[in-house]
């Protein structure tokens, strides 16, 4: 296990999935977490747990939607009062949308877009010169889906590639401050994600990936680690993963083009289970 020591780390979305992982796998690792996602309920459960299994932790919990600019403005408000010390912020809480655009509610959309892309700028933004002064680093959960443009996943897979672009150049600004971010890039992963993106009244349909293309959360969470130590752009957990990740970002537009075009749609399936 790599060893990664922060005074605090700041974990969004961690009521579920990668970001519960997060946290469980941090706090043998920071002096003070705070937790972030909408289920408060869900967070004071993790807490007892992190707090029973690690003497002398502190943990804070901050119930916020993160589709809310006044609420991701109380929280980045709190987190100018933490202590002085080095700061980890894992920009982890994300959301998709399976289905047609056209089909799509706005305000999924716009919900999908704030979580995504807004929170995550601004929570960097607000923490970035933090981390230069007193040590830190980021970590921002992409997905293979950002080096893909995705139909019946537009708008999830466009979030994506922001995260990633985002987080390189990023990177770049930060190198001489040595303050670390990777952007990861996960496949397939069985967390609550998959039923978030489901809509209402529709299955999943086909889904193109294979069972053995699936890789399990703690390879994702100590990849992640692995790759923020090392001071690394992306992470791609998985030789499949890199794989598929290469062929994509090798192979001309065109061909890009074709591939995605005759790929099997989760909304052919949908429609064909409606039927
Ligand atoms: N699972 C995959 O296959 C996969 C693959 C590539 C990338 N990813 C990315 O991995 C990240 C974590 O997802 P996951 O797979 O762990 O899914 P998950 O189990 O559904 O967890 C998503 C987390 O995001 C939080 N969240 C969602 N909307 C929010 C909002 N409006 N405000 C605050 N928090 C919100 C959720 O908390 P609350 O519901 O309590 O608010 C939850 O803790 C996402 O960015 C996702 O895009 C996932």
């Amino acid at each position: 296990m790599p060893r990664v020591m922060y005074q605090h780390a700041i974990i969004t979305g961690a009521s579920s999935g990668f970001g519960m992982a997060f946290a469980r796998r941090l706090a043998g690792a920071c002096a003070h977490l705070v937790l972030v996602a909408r289920r408060g309920a869900v967070l004071e459960d993790l807490r007892r747990e992190l707090l029973a299994a690690h003497p002398g932790l502190e943990v804070s919990v901050h119930v916020c939607d993160l589709a809310d600019g006044g609420q991701r403005a109380a929280l980045v408000e709190s987190l100018q009062e933490l202590s002085v010390g080095s700061l980890l912020l894992v920009n982890n809480a994300g959301l998709g949308d399976y289905g047609e655009y056209a089909e799509s509610a706005p305000e999924r959309n716009h919900q999908m877009l704030q979580v995504n892309v807004v929170a995550v700028a601004e929570l960097a933004r607000a923490l970035v010169p933090r981390m230069v002064a007193q040590g830190g680093g980021m970590i921002n959960i992409a997905s293979l889906a950002a080096d893909l443009f995705i139909p019946d996943f537009a708008v999830y897979a466009a979030s994506k590639a922001f995260v990633a672009s985002f987080s390189e150049a990023l990177r770049l600004e930060l190198r001489s401050a040595g303050v670390p971010v990777v952007a990861v890039c996960p496949g397939p992963v069985h967390t609550g994600f998959g039923d978030v993106a489901r809509r209402k009244g529709r299955t999943n349909g086909y889904s193109p990936f294979k069972k053995w293309f699936y890789t399990p959360v703690s390879t994702v969470v100590e990849g992640a680690l692995r790759a923020l130590q090392r001071h690394c752009p992306r992470y791609y957990p998985s030789l499949r993963i890199r794989a598929a990740a290469f062929i994509v970002r090798n192979v001309p537009l065109l061909v890009l083009r074709w591939i995605m075009g005759r790929r099997p749609r989760r909304v052919s399936a949908i429609q064909e289970v409606e039927q």
